[in-house]
């Protein structure tokens, strides 16, 4: 059945990008995005794209450029993309439909704290159930438990209307924020889980048909169901698992005098495990990592798989070893005590490049450092001020606190005036050009720098009088020529 009309649930990071992507590469076919969220439609149709999350509580909007986004939508917007409300008009017509709701982690019942909440995937499948009044391929692309795609068959069977069928179809995405847009047009593979079923392999190649438009053939794979909701899983998963590992060998080397950045290169070089995703960091953030590995986590718990559960969830322990093993350094280098001194946090985003704050590793170091009794001066150039603060009132669940011991900033400079040092939780590349040597002048004595992104001249900075740390490598004092003429 050739696909013409696409509904795309969900306008959010994963579900506008994507359907904005097929609409260009696609003049042919009408792709609706539908979300409830009446503001973000409100958005996507306005001249200042959204990419902005909600968080369970508090409300916060992140707003969030992707380079080429928006060309593509104002070439495309009501032409043959359009972003609506009408959630159950845009269903009705389509031939495909894209479930790309939110999955975050559950925060209360059964499996809270590691499992996904399915309940707007389920929201979703319900609506199309009962609404549909022909047959459809629904496309899970939100991210999902293994045999995710059993549950929404059963809820779609058991509302369908006569006649009418669906066919589930399993096609994770695999894009990072501040790149979807090359991710999705460049993409490394094109991932697609089916029924083993002549359904089932006819609507792998009806939607083969839509990503062969710019994918090269070679490069969608399909795969039974579950190897598909299970490889996103993974894949997120194995990412990560470098990081924590990478990260795992910073404190040995700051102890032995190993420089963690020449390790990376070295293993790096070997192509079986190849340069990528080897910088150590204060610890990774993001929507993704987290939440995807603790669902590993459950469902092997679930399972009975023990041993299996226990080595995902290491990743997890090591990441948060690593937010506190570069907090706890801070603390015991000042001191031991950061207790009323003015600490100045560079990057509250969980990677360069986004205004998205969600598991960002500054939120852990922060409320850390606020525990302590320390005066937090913030500056993100991209995460807007109240965000931060819902961030640190959530994290701390102290608005007093917050409300007294933090001040955000506009211009990096104004924000490091008098503190006693620099924390670097984010790796934006206007912090390795800044004036260290103005900054230095204008910050109490000693004057501290915690790069925890290894992106600063550590050299440079300990000439100018600085104190300076980093994650994985000791940094020895600058030897000072004394010339005395002879
Ligand atoms: P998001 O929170 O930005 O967007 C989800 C949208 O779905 C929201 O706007 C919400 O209002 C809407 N929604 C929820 N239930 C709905 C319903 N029943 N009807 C209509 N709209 C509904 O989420 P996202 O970042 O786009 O992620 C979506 C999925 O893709 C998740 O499963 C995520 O794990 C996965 N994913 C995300 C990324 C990423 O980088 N953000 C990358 C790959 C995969
Ligand atoms: C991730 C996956 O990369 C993507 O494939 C998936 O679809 C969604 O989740 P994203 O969360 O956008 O994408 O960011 P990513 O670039 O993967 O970075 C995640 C975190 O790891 C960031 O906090 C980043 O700073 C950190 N990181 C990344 C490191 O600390 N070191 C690295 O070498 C790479």
């Amino acid at each position: 059945m050739p696909v013409n009309k696409i509904c795309c649930i969900g306008a959010g990071y994963v579900g506008g990008p994507t359907c904005s992507v097929i609409a260009m590469q696609c003049p042919d076919i009408r792709v609706i995005v539908v979300d409830k969220n009446k503001d973000r439609i409100n958005q996507w149709n306005s001249d200042l794209l959204p990419i902005y999350e909600t968080c369970s509580w508090p409300a916060a909007i992140t707003l969030s450029e992707e380079p080429g986004l928006e060309k593509i939508v104002f070439c495309c917007r009501n032409r043959n993309l359009f972003f609506s409300t009408d959630i159950e008009a845009a269903i009705k017509e389509a031939d495909l439909i894209f479930i790309s709701v939110n999955t975050p982690t559950k925060i209360f019942g059964e499996g809270k704290g590691r499992a996904a909440d399915m309940k707007y995937v389920e929201e979703a499948a319900r609506t199309i159930a009962t609404i549909s009044t022909s047959s459809k391929i629904v496309v899970e692309k939100s991210t999902v438990p293994v045999k995710a795609a059993e549950s929404i068959s059963k809820v779609l069977r058991a509302n369908q209307k006569a006649g009418v069928t669906f066919e589930v179809l399993s096609n994770p995405e695999f894009l990072s924020e501040g790149t979807a847009i090359d991710n999705l047009i460049n993409a490394d593979r094109v991932l697609i889980g089916h029924n083993d079923t002549p359904e089932g392999k006819d609507a792998f190649e009806d939607l083969c048909s839509i990503y062969t438009r710019w994918i090269p053939r070679d490069r969608i794979i399909g795969t039974n169901t579950w190897s598909s909701e299970l490889s996103k899983l993974a894949s997120n998963a194995f990412l990560a698992q470098r990081i924590s590992s990478i990260n795992s060998l910073t404190a040995l080397c700051e102890i032995t005098g190993a420089d963690v950045s020449e390790v990376a290169l070295a293993i790096g070089q070997d192509h079986r495990i190849g340069p990528k995703f080897l910088q150590a960091s204060v610890g990774f953030g993001g929507s993704c990592f987290q939440k995807d590995i603790l669902n590993i986590v459950y469902i092997c718990e679930c399972l009975s798989l023990r041993e299996v559960a226990a080595y995902w969830q290491q990743v997890i322990d090591m990441n948060e070893y690593q937010k506190e093993r570069f907090t706890k350094k801070i603390i015991e280098t000042m001191f031991h005590s950061v207790s009323e001194k003015t600490l100045t946090i560079f990057g509250f985003s969980f990677k360069k490049d986004t205004g998205d704050t969600r598991e960002s590793p500054s939120i852990t170091v922060c409320k850390r450092l606020l525990d302590e009794g320390a005066r937090l001066h913030i500056y993100d150039p991209k995460v807007f001020h109240e965000q931060i603060i819902n961030d640190l009132v959530y994290a701390t669940r102290d608005p007093e606190k917050v409300n007294k011991s933090v001040n955000i900033f506009s211009d990096p400079y104004t924000a490091a005036n008098y503190s006693h040092a620099i924390v670097i939780c984010t790796e934006w590349d206007e912090f390795i050009n800044l004036d260290y040597s103005n900054i230095y002048y204008s910050m109490k004595k000693p004057a501290y720098i915690f790069d925890g992104r290894k992106i600063l001249d550590h050299q440079d900075l300990s000439l100018i009088g600085f104190e300076v740390f980093t994650i994985g490598k000791r940094i020895d004092k600058p030897h000072v020529k004394i010339t005395n003429g002879v």
